[in-house]
């Protein structure tokens, strides 16, 4: 049985997309079987992974239009269930009261294949996003330095919080770490990081902070469709998110284990 994990936040342009690409890519080096779920309409996850014209998407797995397994993309790094740009609709699409758990239900088929189900979100605070609290096991959430981006995980956790407690306890997932991504060492980056710290340390358990440094290779790497990781694998950003794969499997392992 795999774990799901889960990048967050209803904030735009914070490295969602690349930390799912990048995490996923260096699980897989570490020879785990990694599923990449891209639930954005903008596709970004699908086709920076090299995904062109996908029969299928996650839309089509969710109306039962395909089979799951049908809906699955392999490429050299890992595997992907693809998005649609019918996602967009998504708040008008799933509206019947037992549509958040389809996701649920999806990955709970998809977890006895795969050890590790990883899941892009838009930026948006939709019923995806809500689809994705009750999935998931885990939630690790990237952020810019501004506040306003920091802010955004205050959010996650109040809407976390919310599923947790409620009367059917939809949720049972947690903050686990905070990625500062496209960092550079200035001081509003080190103040950020200050700022980070705080707001970890009022989150329920251990939450880990990591840094991702900015490079300009990540820009090229869209363009070529495929992962940093599997382009240059010693960048700096590439080595932070070697870091993270490592704390994302203890925390895996443990789980296991444990
Ligand atoms: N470490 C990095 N260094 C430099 N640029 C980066 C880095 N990580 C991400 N970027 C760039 O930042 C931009 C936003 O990244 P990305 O698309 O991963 O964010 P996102 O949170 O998924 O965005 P959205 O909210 O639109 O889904 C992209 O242009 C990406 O290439
Ligand atoms: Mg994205």
């Amino acid at each position: 049985m795999g774990k799901v994990f889960a990048l967050c936040t209803q904030k735009g342009g914070t490295a969602k997309t690349s930390s799912a690409i990048e995490i996923s890519a260096w699980l897989a080096e570490n020879n785990y079987k990694v599923l990449l779920i891209d639930l954005d309409q903008q596709c970004d996850s699908t086709r920076n992974s090299g995904i062109k014209t996908p029969m299928y998407s996650i839309h089509e797995v969710f109306q039962q239009d395909c089979k799951i397994f049908d809906a699955i993309h392999k490429t050299q790094w890992y595997d992907v269930i693809p998005a649609s740009p019918i996602l967009s609709k998504s708040d008008q699409i799933y509206t019947e009261r037992d549509d958040i758990y389809l996701l649920k239900d999806v990955c709970e088929i998809l977890l006895k294949k795969y050890d590790f189900i990883i899941i892009d979100n838009p930026p948006a605070r939709n019923v995806l996003l809500n689809m994705t609290y009750i999935a998931a096991d885990y939630i690790i959430c990237p952020t810019l330095s501004d506040d306003n981006s920091i802010r955004g995980i205050i959010a996650v956790e109040q809407d976390l919080k919310k599923l947790r407690e409620s009367r059917n306890k939809e949720s049972h997932a947690y903050i686990i770490g905070v990625l500062l991504t496209i960092y550079e060492s200035t001081n509003s980056h080190k103040k950020a990081l200050d700022n980070l710290k705080k707001i970890t340390a009022a989150l329920p358990g251990d939450v880990f902070i990591s840094t991702v440094r900015k490079t300009i290779k990540m820009a090229e790497v869209k363009t070529l469709c495929m992962p940093l990781q599997a382009y240059e694998k010693f960048n700096n950003a590439s080595l932070d998110y070697k870091k993270i794969a490592k704390r994302i499997i203890d925390i895996y392992e443990e789980d296991m284990n444990g």
